[in-house]
This record gives structure tokens, sequence and C-alpha cells, in this order.
């Protein structure tokens, strides 16, 4: 099911008559209509030289985490880590900073460019334990080719 959003995302992604940020912002409003357990879908991205992450385009409610350290919730870990975070049930994490009462799971991806972790794209779901191995294949997918026009 997930796959069949992939020529969508790869058009988007090719685009280059719209600018990057534009581009990322339209793969989020995408996943986020598409997948009914997708409520929330953003890209954060290393913040310059400094140990944080910056928020940039996303699709769904605003969140007041634009900017959250390494190290930090599910998104800081995964900066560190290096290493994909399916969570799914938010309750049982400690080191989670929750956007809103209504997420029961999330997914993280990180996002390498020459095998360095600039980013990733994280997924908030209002449905408890939602996501499988095909999102995790799905959302590498996506990270892989907006590695592309980095
Ligand atoms: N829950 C994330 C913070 C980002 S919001 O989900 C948009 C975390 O724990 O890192």
């Amino acid at each position: 099911m997930l796959a069949t959003l992939q020529p969508k995302v790869l058009s988007i992604i090719t685009d280059d008559s719209k600018t990057v940020d534009t581009r990322l912002g339209e793969i989020c409003e995408l996943l986020r209509s598409k997948v009914p357990y997708y409520d929330w879908v953003g890209f954060y991205f290393k913040n310059g030289d400094k140990e944080e992450l910056k928020l940039g385009p996303y699709a769904g409610a605003p969140t007041d985490h634009t900017i959250i350290p390494f190290g930090k919730g599910i998104c800081g870990q995964v900066a560190v880590s290096n290493q994909n975070f399916v969570v799914p049930d938010v309750a049982a994490q400690d080191n989670y900073i929750a956007c809103s009462i209504t997420v029961k799971a999330e997914i993280v991806v990180p996002l390498f460019v020459n095998g360095e972790n600039v980013g990733q794209i994280d997924i908030d779901s209002n449905t408890p334990d939602p996501f499988s191995e095909e999102d995790e294949r799905f959302l590498e997918f996506i990270n892989k080719k907006v590695a592309e026009i980095l």
C-alpha cells in the first residue's frame, strides 16, 4: 500500500522548478493526506554546527518544538544513534517530547547524506502501534531520494 505512493514521491522530489523546501512540504502533505495513520509528518535537520535539530517543512498541527537538542526526545536520540526509532506507545517512553496529547505512537528515520546523519523524517500517529517494517522501508526510500536533492 505505501509502495503505491512511491511514483508520486519521486515526481515531487524531481520537480526542480520548485525549491527543496516546497518539495519537502509537498511530500509531508502527501503522506499525511494519503496514509490514514500518519497524523503529523515533518523533517528536522541539524541546525548548522549546533548539536541540535531544527524543524523544517512539515504537515499537521504547528508544534512548539522547532528546536530539539541532540539526545532529547525521540528525535534527539535518533540524531545521535543514527538508527530508526519506532515507538509503538509514546506513554511508555521516558525520553519523549509530547507535541500533542492525541499522539499515541511515533516513528523517526534518520536521513544520511554521504553517510552523515543530517536530519530525519518524523511521523506522529494518533493510532496506537500502527507502524511496521513496511513504514521503515518506505521512509528510508523517501530519505534516500531526499538526500539526492539536498
Ligand atoms: N515527539 C518528538 C518531538 C517532535 S514532535 O513529535 C513534532 C520527540 O520526542 O522527539
